[in-house]
């Protein structure tokens, strides 16, 4: 034991240089950008990542780091076979085009608002063509997915506070857009490429059109299906697919979205019963973004959950529907406190969470809204908690926002 402690040693993560093995990052798997504390340095971004998540020091292991044939040896290791781990976190290929500066919250807000109701408009509009045998307007569908990636790289966060807007009238409407915008931010986590997101939000926006061929009183059946109206229900993938199929200028990747988006690692989905491998990270992204969106949404048959407990219940299903290192990846994007959960502080006081600070889960961006004795705070009043001078404060529970007969959507 006193062998392998004596090979590690504690570094400044400045110090960092390719090639060393980092043995333990200090956090928790959710608070730190990889999917395993520990790791061979191939590249400087991997440094970066550790700096943007607040991760002064580091544990290296000299033993596996300071041999410059093992080194070679690893790094071989890493690029040849690859581990599942680094083929997410590493993008394959390059962005292309200028990259896009990252803003402030509040900055991007007004224009990510401006952004997802045009696109609400496009997908209103797609939704109508399918209905009635048009063809989809890819350009224009295309169009709206690329201002989406666009203020998702400006800012995460001002996109995924808007899928909290849920207060329309068609299901299938808002849904549609919410997981392409929530597909976009999980692509930018895992530092997809620019053409990896763009075939990934423009699968996810049109992921569902199948259900436009579906009739209207089987999706919003209040009671329980028969076996006949399931199958019609569950025909929405194939349906979908086979009308892309028949759209020009449709990726590849995009209508296996369409497909394969109910499909789950255990064989249990559906239409093609695929299993583990045969499920790519597209249909993985857009799937999680599905279930997560499907359950913080109100249907007819029932009523939305919040968004912490829907994280829940996706954890739960992590290797057994989903695969747990993608589930790991869709919270560290979404946090522990999702935007738009509500949550009691230590103080007495309400708050909700605004954006989530990917370095600290636990401490996220949040907004007051009643005192300590369920007095609405008026003006805004935010905490990033996450800051030195709001370290006493500490969210001690989730509260659903139903109990208190509040509408979030009033605070984005
Ligand atoms: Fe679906
Ligand atoms: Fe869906």
């Amino acid at each position: 034991m006193n062998k392998i402690k004596n090979k590690l040693k504690k570094i400044r993560t400045e110090d960092l240089s390719l090639g060393m093995f980092v043995y333990d990052v200090g956090r928790k798997w959710f608070d730190h950008p990889w999917t395993k504390q520990k790791k061979l340095i191939t590249s400087k971004k991997e440094i970066e990542q550790l700096k943007e998540y607040g991760i002064d020091e580091v544990t290296i292991d000299l033993a596996r780091g300071s041999s410059p044939k093992k080194i070679v040896k690893e790094i071989e290791k890493l690029r040849g076979i690859s581990e599942k781990a680094e083929q997410i976190a590493e993008p394959v290929e390059e962005k292309p085009g200028e990259p896009v500066k990252t803003v402030p919250l509040e900055e991007e807000l007004p224009r990510a608002r401006e952004t997802y109701f045009s696109a609400l408009q496009t997908t209103r509009e797609f939704l109508a063509d399918a209905r009635a045998g048009r063809e989809v307007n890819v350009p224009k569908v295309q169009a709206n997915v690329e201002d989406i990636i666009d203020s998702t790289f400006r800012n995460r966060d001002a996109s995924l506070a808007l899928i909290k807007l849920k207060a329309y009238d068609e299901y299938t409407l808002t849904h549609s857009l919410n997981v392409a915008v929530l597909s976009i931010c999980i692509g930018c986590h895992v530092n997809f490429s620019r053409q990896k997101i763009r075939e990934l939000g423009l699968g996810a926006i049109l992921h569902d059109l199948g259900k436009t061929k579906v009739p209207y009183n089987i999706l919003n059946k209040r009671t329980s299906l028969t076996e006949k109206e399931f199958r019609a229900i569950k025909s929405h993938t194939v349906i979908g697919a086979n009308m892309l199929e028949k759209t020009k200028k449709i990726p590849g990747n995009a209508v296996s979205i369409a497909r394969h988006h109910h499909e789950r690692i255990d064989g249990s989905g559906y239409p093609d019963h695929l299993t583990e491998d045969q499920i790519d990270e597209f249909i993985t992204i857009a799937g999680l973004a599905d279930v997560y969106d499907a359950l913080t949404s109100d249907r007819v048959y029932r009523k939305s959950i919040p968004p912490h407990e829907a994280l829940k219940t996706i954890f739960a299903l992590r290797g057994k529907q989903f695969d747990t290192l993608w589930v790991e990846k869709f919270t560290q994007c979404l946090g522990i406190y999702p935007a738009g959960t509500l949550v009691k502080l230590n103080t007495g006081e309400i708050a909700v969470v605004r954006s989530v600070n990917r370095s600290t889960l636990l401490r996220p961006n949040i907004r007051l809204i009643l005192d300590p004795k369920g007095v609405p705070i008026f003006g805004v009043k935010t905490m990033n908690l996450d800051a030195a001078k709001f370290l006493d404060i500490n969210i001690v529970g989730v509260i659903d926002p139903r109990t208190l007969g509040l509408d979030l959507s009033i605070y984005f």
